[in-house]
Order: structure tokens, then C-alpha cells, then sequence
């Protein structure tokens, strides 16, 4: 039971909250209101809620560079990276891949690895610095001929920004697609799809975008949709003469009704992040990240996971000496209020390479645009009772 009358929420790597102004309202007004699906119906309300969609996918297509019938909608990041992976692999497929994943690619990716038999190579990274090493990562395109490359854009542990434009070269070089995992990056950090030339991305809409749960994009850049089977089969509510599941997008990924609520949120909160000075959100998130790090780097008996490595989402992880980072999480919510993450963030082998495997993974707290500094300082006289509590000095 939280004791506490304060809530400081320090999850935004797995969901942003709160949403901004405006998100709530439009998505009560669509239930109370409308509540007709997307492509549907010819009628007037059909009509309004398509037309939010459409205005919607163009948002996220301007917030990435690309172009408006790149992009699909999904239901989170998951579900984008389950429909690329399994849309695009063959069987005896190479792909080459990260010990820095999430479990939406690993798993995924184990599951086609037994159906397909395909050859999967897990690159390392570097401790200290959080990045992949672009020797082993060039020696592993060279060694057999390679169909995808699949990177998260940062990790959700140690929010480390790969170099991912100089891995994408190298990867179209050695005649390897690139699947960019961009779930902790998309709506906080710039992302220009027109330069990178990544040929798929996955994100979520939830996170960085700030749009509601239960919302996730697909990005495959012109041409590649080529490359693509259907995965779920279904209405588009076009082409609807044809047995056949349209091969372009939207309609390759989009079957069955969408998110309506959750697409209507998602476009209310990129309206408000289009309006906003997003590099100045940025440098708000980014010096709270700093506060935290630095606050928890005098702590005696707090170690960072993260410490110097940099450039960085905002993400801090971080084990506390002697105490499970499950019981700590608990402690500082029930008896703090204060909200973050503990164990292995659905990203294993992360903690097997920097050893906190053992003890049962590491606490992490990711602020988000509306963190304050004051929310920071509070969370680390939370953590700094807890460590006197457990007499650790
Ligand atoms: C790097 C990374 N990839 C994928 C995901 C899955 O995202 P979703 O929760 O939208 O399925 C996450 C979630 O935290 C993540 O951090």
C-alpha cells in the first residue's frame, strides 16, 4: 500500500504518463461522441474518424521524415516488430542482431530462428560506452551474406543511442535490410528517415509519442512493402472485391478495426508535441536525467549501470548494494510513491553481458517531459532513506 500522498512517476520507458493536455479530452469526446471505426462507413462520423487517422498518420510521417503511405498503425511496438520480422524473414535467413534487445525482438526472432531455421548472430557491446562494436559488427556482414539487420535505436536499459546512420551503411554496403527497434527513441529524439534510409522501423505510440496504450507504428520505406507477406489477414475496408490482402500500406498491416480511441489520442498528443519547442523537451528531459545521475552518483552504495554513457534517452539503472532490486521498487513506491521499474526490463541479455543477471537485474528510472527537477530530488531522498533503512553506508 503506497503510504505516501506523493506520486512521482519515473516509467516512461515502458509507457509516458501523464499524457499531455488535450489527449484525455479528445478520446472521451470521440467515445461520448462519435465511436465510428476508420475506413468504414461512408457516413458523417465515419468520415470524421477516418479523417483523424489520415491527419494522424501524416503527423507521424512529418515527426519521422517520411512519407504518409510508409506508415501503418499497430497496437504497440510488439506487435509492429512481430509483423516485420515475421512479414519479411525466409527460411535459412542470416540476420544480425544485439545482446542490447528487447524481448519483442528476441523472442520473435528465437520463435522463427526454430521455425525457419535461420542463422542469428548476437553482436556485444561495450560496457563502459553502452555501444556495439563496429568491428564485430563489420566482421559479422562480412562473414555470410546477411538478409536483415535488427538494432534497437537505444536500449531500454542503458538508454544508449546507437550510431545507427554509420549502421545502416555499412549494412546496405554488405547488401543487408535494417530493421530499426525504435521504441525508446521515436517523439523524444530526432529522427530523420529521409537521411537514415533505414528500410523499417518499429516504435510505439505510447512512449515517446505519447499517445495512449494499445498504439504502435510501422514505418517500411517505399518499395520495401515488396518484401513484405501479410501477417494478419483481413478487412481494410478497401479492395474489398479482392480475396487478396492489399500488399501496400496501409492495408498490408492495418486489418480488422484499429485503436480508434487510442488513434484519436495518439493524434491529439502529436498535436500538442508538434506545437511544443521539442528541443527545449529535450533538454528538460535530458537535465533531469543529469540531476538523477549525479544526485544517485554521491549515494555510498548505489551503483550506476549507466554512468558515462552517453549520448543517452534519459535513461538511469542503477543496483543498490545488498538490496534486490524487486524489494527496492516496492519499497520506494509503497512508502515514497515514487514509480519506477526493477529486474530485468524485458531485456536479458543486456544484464547477462553487465553481470547483474546474478542479482536479479537493476532498478530503473526514466523520466519523461514533465518530469521536474524538484520529482528528481524527491526520488533520491526516497532512495537515500531506503538505502539508510537497509543500514547501507
Ligand atoms: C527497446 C524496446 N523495444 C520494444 C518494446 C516493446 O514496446 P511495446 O510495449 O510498445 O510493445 C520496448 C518496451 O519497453 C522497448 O523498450
Amino acid at each position: 500500500m503506497n503510504t505516501s500522498s506523493q506520486r512521482i512517476y519515473l516509467d516512461n520507458a515502458a509507457t509516458s504518463y501523464p499524457k499531455p493536455p488535450g489527449v484525455a479530452e479528445a478520446v472521451t469526446d470521440y467515445m461520448v461522441n462519435n465511436g465510428a471505426a476508420f475506413g468504414r462507413g461512408s457516413y458523417r462520423d465515419g468520415e470524421i474518424a477516418s479523417e483523424i487517422v489520415t491527419q494522424c498518420r501524416q503527423q507521424v510521417a512529418r515527426l519521422l521524415s517520411a512519407q504518409a503511405r510508409e506508415i501503418a498503425f499497430t497496437f504497440n511496438c510488439t506487435d509492429s516488430l512481430n509483423l516485420l520480422l515475421r512479414g519479411l524473414l525466409q527460411p535459412n535467413d542470416r540476420v544480425v542482431t544485439s545482446r542490447l534487445e528487447h524481448n519483442s525482438v528476441l523472442r520473435p526472432l528465437n520463435q522463427l530462428q526454430q521455425e525457419l531455421t535461420l542463422d542469428v548472430d548476437y553482436l556485444s557491446f561495450d560496457v563502459s560506452s553502452g555501444l556495439i562494436d563496429p568491428d564485430a559488427f563489420r566482421q559479422s556482414l562480412a562473414a555470410r551474406p546477411t538478409r536483415l539487420v535488427v538494432l534497437n535505436h537505444a536500449s531500454n536499459v542503458t538508454g544508449v543511442i546507437q550510431p545507427v546512420q554509420e549502421v545502416i551503411e555499412h549494412a546496405h554496403a554488405a547488401g543487408a535490410l535494417v530493421l530499426l527497434d525504435a521504441a525508446q527513441t521515436t517523439g523524444h529524439h530526432e529522427i530523420c528517415l529521409s537521411e537514415l534510409k533505414a528500410d523499417f522501423l518499429a516504435a510505439a505510440g505510447h512512449k515517446g509519442m505519447l499517445g495512449p496504450l494499445g498504439t504502435g507504428i510501422v514505418y517500411v520505406r517505399s518499395g520495401r512493402e515488396e518484401l513484405l507477406s501479410p501477417i494478419r489477414c483481413g478487412g481494410t475496408g478497401t479492395q474489398s472485391e479482392s480475396p487478396q490482402q492489399p500488399r501496400d500500406l496501409p492495408g498490408l498491416f492495418e486489418s480488422g478495426n484499429m485503436n480508434m480511441p487510442g488513434l484519436v489520442g495518439l493524434h491529439a498528443a502529436l498535436q500538442w508535441l508538434q506545437s511544443q519547442d521539442r528541443p527545449l523537451l529535450a533538454k528538460n528531459l535530458a537535465s533531469c536525467a543529469a540531476l538523477l545521475r549525479s544526485r544517485l552518483q554521491d549515494l555510498p552504495g548505489v551503483q550506476l549501470l549507466t554512468d558515462g554513457m552517453q549520448p543517452n534517452t534519459g535513461i538511469v539503472s542503477f543496483t543498490i548494494d545488498g538490496v534486490d532490486s524487486r524489494e527496492a521498487a516496492t519499497i520506494l513506491d509503497s512508502s515514497f510513491g515514487v514509480q519506477c521499474r526493477a529486474g530485468f526490463h524485458c531485456a536479458p541479455l543486456v544484464h547477462q553481458h553487465l553481470t547483474t543477471a546474478e542479482s536479479g537485474g537493476s532498478l530503473r528510472m526514466s523520466p519523461g517531459v514533465f518530469t521536474t527537477e524538484d520529482e528528481i530530488v524527491a526520488a533520491v531522498v526516497a532512495i537515500e532513506q531506503l538505502c539508510d533503512a537497509f543500514s547501507i553506508s
